[in-house]
């Protein structure tokens, strides 16, 4: 997501640590760059674009000071623009505040503070913050109050550091989106907070300030850090806590992975998090309602999905959901839907493209535009070519991917995908099934992440001479991306099939040397006939590997299991998939290969 840094005790250096920060924070992604720095006079600048630009406007025009924050954007409310870039600042301008997550309640604060006579100048979330800490100070509340009182009345999620003029301090408090502080080289103290002389830093992230320091210590939910001769962390009732600061082994090569050999293996690991984000305020504690502000008020008779790769198998899974609530909804591989377009009527023609780039996916999208289609994209990315030509937008909010192989992202859209099915298409039964099930995912998935064996069959099969995944209706598509991924990374033979088909062609390839991965869930008669395909592969000697909530009988005809928790069936398409993303990364690294860019292959591809 976004990159946060500050700093404060670095003296004539502050400007350059902010921007060094930031720099090591590139790898994670950003459209727009900033950073306010104080102490006496609080100067801000900021820009869309790149850091070079930031760095430009800051030879041109420079800021200096003793105390300072940093953000590197990723958006999530409101286009890249300047004016959308942090750090936000009040009405005076004399706080500023840079933030990451999202403040669920921006609106209802906004509209408040919009009453009380503040103006706003951009369109994020963010911006409350600096006017709600300027109506604390306008009471009199001092600048510790004032950033307290303000982050108090904020739900969602929030990494935040503020700035505020005049005081030569740091403010910086989370909730459920990281924040961790630095404990400079000269600052005493080794196994309790008792430091009393900076450099301090405090980032979203270690590889923003490791140079600097290998001392951290770890902010919680609910805690607050202020940083003035030393630090003082407390909790949400200004008790202080005693923290420990804890040495960290990695060197600062290896930082932009946050330990993980591979971005990848990172990515995966971030799907509990990246599905938070995409839920977050959109769905209902009491699992009744959906709200995306978006899409909200279509009501599509039938659909065409476009898409191309990964995206693609996310189209499949999306046009079931719509036919299961009886709309008549295909998905499209983006580069044929082009050249052989099928009759449109009042389709609503969806893209999904994490990228909002896929060529292909763009030309499919603006031949649907041509002959009159309404038009919506489903990405990642806001402010992309496919978010500014469609007519909506509906965001996965799975941040930035640097992995050429998609991972977390495949997950934000299946769940975007069942929020805009239930918002526009499904009834309040389905809705209270299914969202529960949503709700669960995130820790679903880490106790996948957890207990997942895929290392160990992945080493024992690496050599195998072709990989078969099989799978029924939610299962299928998952199937065709476990088969993807894996060839994608381990430059291995690899296909999905519908387990259906198996007998109808494929069955002649399957040999004691191609291992089949059977996508079984639940144990009703979906469950039961992909068991009886399990029976036909086992009886040609394949090894079989069951991906199973064990609720039907694969794992008495299966070699080995790998595991997931009873959900939902359409919730368990995204348990059996991070399965199969690390069984495919198992594989590739066994083999050595390159995982985050696979050979032949990019990310965004924009050639058709
Ligand atoms: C490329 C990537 C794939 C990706 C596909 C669609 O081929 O290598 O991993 O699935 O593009 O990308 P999109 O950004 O449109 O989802």
């Amino acid at each position: 997501m976004c990159g946060i840094i500050g700093c404060i005790g670095r003296g004539g250096e502050t400007l350059d640590t902010l921007v060094h920060g930031l720099e090591n924070l590139e790898y994670r992604g950003y459209d727009s760059a900033g950073v306010a720095v104080g102490g006496d006079d609080l100067g801000v600048r900021k820009t869309s674009g790149k850091i070079e630009q930031l760095r430009e406007m800051l030879d041109s025009d420079p800021v200096s000071g003793t105390v300072g924050i940093g953000h590197t954007r990723w958006s999530t409310h409101g286009p890249p623009t300047d004016e959308n870039a942090h750090p936000h600042q009040d009405c005076t301008g004399g706080v500023a505040v840079v933030h990451n997550g999202i403040i669920e309640n921006y609106q209802s604060l906004r509209d408040d503070l919009t009453a009380a006579g503040h103006t706003f100048t951009s369109d994020t979330d963010t911006e409350v913050v600096p006017h709600l800490i300027e109506e604390e100070l306008d009471r009199g509340a001092t600048p510790e109050e004032a950033f307290r009182t303000a982050v108090g009345q904020l739900e969602g999620s929030y990494a935040i550091a503020a700035i505020i003029d005049g005081t030569d301090a740091l403010f910086a408090a989370r909730n459920d989106s990281p924040l961790v502080i630095g404990v400079g080289l000269d600052a005493e103290g080794t196994g309790t907070i008792d430091v009393t002389e900076g450099p301090y830093f405090i980032a979203s992230d270690v590889p923003a300030f490791r140079e600097f320091t290998a001392r951290v210590i770890y902010l919680e939910d609910g805690e607050f850090a202020r940083f003035d001769d030393g630090i003082t962390v407390t909790d949400a009732e200004g008790t202080q806590v005693e923290k420990a600061v804890e040495t960290i082994e990695w060197d600062a090569e290896e930082t932009g992975k946050s330990g993980y050999d591979h971005y990848m293996l990172k990515e995966i690991n971030e799907q509990p998090r990246a599905l938070r984000q995409c839920l977050r305020a959109r769905v209902d504690e009491l699992g009744s309602s959906v709200d995306i502000d978006t899409v909200g008020d279509l009501s599509p008779s039938g659909l065409q999905f476009v898409a191309c790769g990964t995206s693609y198998h996310a189209a499949l899974y999306g046009a079931r959901l719509f036919e299961q609530a009886g709309i008549p909804a295909r998905a499209y591989l983006a580069s044929e839907y082009a050249t052989s377009p099928p009759p449109i009527g009042d389709d609503l023609v969806v893209g999904i493209t994490q990228s909002g780039e896929t060529a292909d996916t763009l030309s499919a999208l603006r031949e649907a535009k041509r002959r009159g289609a309404e038009t919506l994209a489903v990405t990642n990315t806001v402010g992309s070519t496919a978010t500014r030509e469609c007519d909506h937008a509906l965001y996965i909010r799975s941040g930035p991917e640097i992995g050429v192989a998609a991972t977390k992202t495949f997950a934000g859209q299946l769940a975007a995908l069942n929020l805009f099915a239930l918002a526009t298409a499904e009834d309040s039964q389905t809705r209270r099934s299914v969202i529960p099930a949503l709700r669960d995912l995130p820790g679903d998935i880490q106790s996948v992440l957890d207990n997942s064996t895929a290392a160990e069959i992945a080493e024992q099969y690496a050599d195998a001479e072709s990989f078969f995944f099989i799978g029924r209706r939610y299962q299928y598509p998952v199937a065709l991306e476990g088969a993807l991924k894996l060839k994608e990374i381990s430059y291995e033979h690899a296909e999905g099939f519908a387990a259906g088909e198996l007998k109808h062609g494929p069955l002649a390839l399957v040999t004691d040397q191609t291992p089949v991965f059977a996508l079984v869930v639940g144990d009703g008669e979906i469950a039961r006939k992909t068991v009886g395909n399990i029976k036909e592969v086992e009886a040609r000697d394949a090894p079989v590997v069951a991906v199973t909530d064990g609720q039907s009988d694969a794992e008495l005809y299966a070699d080995h299991v790998l595991e997931i928790p009873e959900t939902h069936p359409r919730a368990a398409a995204l348990l059996t998939n991070v399965q199969l993303q690390l069984v495919a990364y198992h594989v590739a690294n066994n083999l050595g290969r390159p995982i985050d860019k696979p050979r032949n292959l990019a990310k965004s591809v924009t050639v058709e």
